[in-house]
């Protein structure tokens, strides 16, 4: 993931953090992370080609932002990266899932993912829909298996369920088709859902598992907004600004479905000052963490000025 560059009115904090080290530190979570998740689909042949096509998905180098997300949390409110581990897994099980059903004909029909043909150009659509299936339902049993008291996983269960669910990912998904109202209001409310509420879980799960109390989840979940929106103006963005060399997506596909997004409203370059200002308002909300929240300050930052 590369950054965008620095503005100049960045602080020495900041500079700081980037010169020091902050790669050092989010790649040996990366590798760690990356290392654990080629475990977790054990191949059962039997069932063939399922795990392949769930592992076609799951292991095809997204830029596992929102595990980084967890691990970079929970750490912050010092629990081990090992606890963490089967949590950011379920959390990026859930979201290979959203891809996977999002890329299918009858949805984004897209036939380029990580730049590598869709799950359903590969696998099919019937086994493409069961991969999801079985992405989504064993998020739930690696969640539950996490060593951490049972409140802990409970918490996580309801949280995560819920994001994903009817009133988070799911509902968004449906509001992104619903091209009817064109408003601002109408936007923020898709990407809030559609991809925000993950993101904000990502977050979410990691505090709980850190033993955070009420008033830091919800002042994290406000940071969670806000990237939230950012992150997704930002995909908006690429989308209508980048190559489909360089996103490895098919570039100007949002756009050219006749889908409510924010170029498609405010135009190229006002979508890319409303994701500063929404990255703005996430550091903002880390404020009262201090030093403690730098790393996940730059990892906002690097969620917001990308590439791809
Ligand atoms: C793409 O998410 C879908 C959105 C919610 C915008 P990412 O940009 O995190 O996708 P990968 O995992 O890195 O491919
Ligand atoms: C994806 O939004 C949101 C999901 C829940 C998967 P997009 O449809 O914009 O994501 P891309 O551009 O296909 O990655
Ligand atoms: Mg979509
Ligand atoms: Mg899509
Ligand atoms: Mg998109």
């Amino acid at each position: 993931m590369s950054t965008m560059g620095l503005r100049a009115d960045e602080t020495k904090q900041e500079a700081a953090v980037l010169n020091g080290d902050f790669d050092v530190y989010q790649s040996a979570h990366l590798t760690a992370f990356e290392e654990y998740l080629k475990n977790v689909l054990l191949p059962m042949p039997a069932v063939d080609p399922l795990i392949p096509s769930m592992s076609y998905s799951l292991l095809s180098g997204g830029k596992r932002l929102r595990p980084m997300l967890c691990i970079f949390v929970a750490d912050m409110f010092g629990t081990e990266r090992e606890i963490a581990l089967p949590v950011a897994a379920a959390i990026e099980m859930i979201h290979a899932y959203s891809l996977i059903h999002d890329d299918l004909p009858c949805m984004d029909n897209d036939d380029l993912r990580r730049g590598r043909p869709t799950n359903h150009k590969v696998y099919g659509e019937a086994m493409a829909l069961l991969a999801g299936d079985g992405l989504l339902t064993h998020a739930f049993w690696m969640l539950a298996s996490t060593r951490t008291s049972p409140e802990r996983i409970v918490e996580m269960l309801r949280s995560l369920s819920f994001a994903a669910g009817p009133y988070g990912m799911v509902g968004g998904q449906v509001s992104d088709m619903d091209h009817r109202e064109r408003t601002a209001t109408r936007l923020t409310f898709i990407h809030a859902h559609k991809t925000g509420k993950l993101i904000r879980a990502a977050i979410d799960l990691g505090a709980i598992l850190g033993g955070a109390d009420a008033s830091k989840r919800e002042q994290l979940g406000l940071f969670g907004e806000h990237i939230g929106q950012a992150f997704q103006m930002m995909d908006d963005w690429l989308d209508v600004t980048s190559t489909t060399e360089e996103l490895g997506k098919t570039a100007g596909h949002d756009s050219d479905g006749n889908k409510l997004t924010y170029p498609s409203l405010f135009g190229a370059d006002k979508t890319r000052e409303l994701a500063e200002t929404e990255y703005q308002a996430a550091v903002a909300a880390l404020a009262p963490f201090g030093d403690k929240a730098n790393r996940l300050g730059e990892l906002a930052k690097r969620m917001v000025r990308r590439s791809k």
